[in-house]
């Protein structure tokens, strides 16, 4: 959840670390913090709130030069966000500086510990552990690494770990597990970072760190090892995007970036799924056929706006495929004592890969035998690794909290992976699947002609303006997008917003409408049943309670809407199963205006993060 960065070479360390933590941000920001390893020893800097204020203070005191440093943006967990709790913490002799991503969950009989031994613990924080008791261990004498490998023997639950030794220049450890480290590998430097965003500027050659792992990065070396201190195996990989798409752009937020990059998100997420002989192909899939075919039960499992993808997926699938599909939040899945075994496959989604709740769902998955594939936007990161299977998104660094693009080559990564199924169970032929696909390729246009009208919606926004409540309404596949148009509307203006499902507003919900109460329906387009009549019923039901109602409606089936409609958004014609591609982004397009109306901050909003790696 926080954003961590280390770095030793010839530049300023300062510079590069503060520089690191910028782009890292996003992970957290309730305070930030640097230590350097200078001629005279230790010297720190740190502040609450956001990095602004840590750059006040390096004005107002200036850290003198140094080329080795660690620095740390922080989400907390463990004590209050302000300048004590903030990281690094140093130990009470002032030699060692620790920053810290997870929670250490035995940190109060190892604090209980290190004061009965007469240290002096300043902070609330489970970090400030770590930095007193290796600390201990150079002061009995163990070089920095070997002090590093013998607490992190002594820890239990999550934690990513950067640390630094007054006594030791040009040196910076690293360890890790269960929360992300990457390491970029420069030309006479060396880099930590939490993802590569901390270090892009500088190089894309990234080294990918296993569980239980120990990294030692010099100006001119990294060692890996396990926490034992034997070598460890690593996987080298290259960043394949640059700074610029780590910035904004041009556009006032990350997020209306990344809700203008969805139709090439959605297109770089469908390339090169085809072979030459016409099968569909998933390049990362390492189940195999004969594999895939003995299942019987899928269980998709994800967070938030990844949860209702994974909704998506279960009508896609399911239709596809005839195989059951089970949709599970992933904080509440193995607590209902699940039934699975080797013929479930479990499908996690996860934007971050770093989720903990999907983490943890993914151990116990596969305790119980079941395979795993995860569908990710974040190479190297955790939840790919411990897998059996992955199939990677394309939508590029998503840097703003509230998830468009993520979501959206999520849904396209579904509707490969129930193709991929359906082609392996041959329940569907070549020729079928390529017709799908064909229709697969063309929903980026549609997704571009949606955002080429987001001006009404931003008229409607600020005919909104001062709601205090909005509903959303869908059917179908229309329905997680109506969850999903409530979450970033809550996430973003902080407000109360609620999606139901069409048919389930007589049973209870309907008792919420009254006058002038905006309520958002997507409607389903005609061929499914009566889909499209029923949900009409359900507009004119509100209507007549004085709902003003906005409808999202294929732009051939207007009519069928319009006496009923107090604002009308009109979608580009996409088959049924891909309405989500386009219903969602005017949905992403309102929260971000509604937002930005307030005055908020629409890529870190708050209470949130982008990553969430504590259960
Ligand atoms: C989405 O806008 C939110 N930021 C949040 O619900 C997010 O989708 C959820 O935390 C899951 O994250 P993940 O996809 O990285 O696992």
């Amino acid at each position: 959840m926080c954003g961590i960065v280390g770095y030793v070479g010839q530049r300023s360390a300062l510079d590069v670390v503060v520089g690191g933590l910028r782009r890292l941000e996003y992970r957290g920001y309730d305070s930030g913090g640097v230590a350097l390893v200078t001629a005279d020893g230790l010297a720190t800097a740190k502040k609450a709130g956001k990095l602004v204020n840590l750059d006040a203070e390096l004005e107002a005191r200036p850290l003198p030069h140094a080329t080795t440093g660690i620095g740390h943006t922080r989400w907390a967990t463990h004590g209050a966000p302000n300048d004590v709790n903030a990281h690094p913490h140093v130990d009470d002799t002032g030699r060692v500086a620790v920053v810290h991503n997870g929670i250490i969950e035995n940190f109060a009989e190892l604090r209980a510990e290190l004061e009965a031994d007469g240290h002096e613990l300043v902070s609330e924080t489970d970090t400030e552990v770590v930095s007193h008791l290796v600390a201990d261990r150079l002061a009995a004498g163990e070089p920095l690494p070997q002090a590093v490998h013998t607490v992190c023997r002594r820890l239990e639950g999550a934690f990513t770990l950067v640390i630094c030794d007054a006594q030791t220049p040009g040196v910076v450890v690293g360890a890790r597990r269960n929360s992300p480290l990457v390491v970029g590998r420069g030309d006479g430097e060396n880099f930590l970072g939490s993802d590569v965003a901390a270090f892009i500027e500088f190089t894309r050659d990234a080294i990918e760190l296993g569980q239980d792992q120990v990294v030692v990065i010099t100006a001119d070396d990294i060692v890996v090892t396990d926490f034992d201190g034997a070598p460890s195996p690593t996987r080298d990989y290259h960043v394949d995007w640059d700074l610029s798409a780590a910035e904004k752009g041009g556009y006032d937020w990350f997020m209306l970036k990344e809700i203008a990059e969805q139709p090439q998100a959605v297109a770089d997420t469908l390339l090169g799924r085809h072979s030459s002989d016409g099968l569909l192909q998933l390049d990362e899939m390492r189940l195999s056929d004969d594999e895939l075919r003995n299942v019987d039960k899928i269980i998709a499992i994800a967070c938030g706006t990844s949860y209702y993808a994974a909704m998506v997926a279960k009508y896609a699938i399911e239709h596809w495929t005839r195989i059951p599909v089970e949709v599970e939040l992933a904080s509440e899945f193995r607590y209902r004592d699940p039934i699975l075994d080797r013929s479930t496959l479990v499908v996690t989604i996860s934007q971050s890969g770093e989720t903990m709740d999907t983490l943890m769902a993914i151990r116990y998955a596969r305790q119980q035998r079941a395979r795993v594939l995860s569908i990710c936007n974040t190479n190297g990161s955790t939840i790919p690794r411990e897998s059996d299977a992955v199939l990677y998104t394309h939508a590029g660094p998503e840097v703003a909290v509230a998830s468009t693009k993520g979501f959206l080559a999520q849904v396209v990564a579904c509707y490969l992976l129930g193709l991929y199924l359906a082609q392996v169970k041959g329940v569907k032929y070549g020729d079928e699947i390529r017709r799908i696909v064909d229709d697969l390729e063309a929903t980026p246009a549609a997704i571009q002609r949606v955002l080429d009208d987001a001006e009404e919606v931003r008229k409607i926004a600020s005919a909104l303006a001062g709601s205090r409540s909005i509903l959303f309404l869908g059917r179908h596949v229309g329905y997680p997008v109506a969850l999903e148009g409530a979450l970033k509307l809550k996430e973003l203006a902080y407000l109360h917003a609620e999606g139901f499902a069409a048919g389930e507003l007589k049973h209870g919900p309907i008792a919420v409408i009254e006058e002038g109460v905006p309520v958002f329906v997507v409607v389903p387009p005609k061929g499914r049943d009566q889909l499209q009549e029923k949900i009409i019923s359900n507009i004119q039901e509100i209507r007549a309670r004085g709902a003003r109602t906005i409808v999202l409606v294929d732009e051939n089936e207007v009519d069928a809407v319009s006496a009923f409609a107090d604002h009308i958004i009109r979608l580009p014609r996409v088959p049924t199963l891909f309405q989500p591609l386009v219903a969602t982004v005017p949905l992403q397009i309102f929260a971000c205006e509604f937002a930005a109306q307030l005055g908020h901050d629409v890529d870190q909003p708050r209470n949130l993060a982008k990553s969430v790696t504590v259960e």
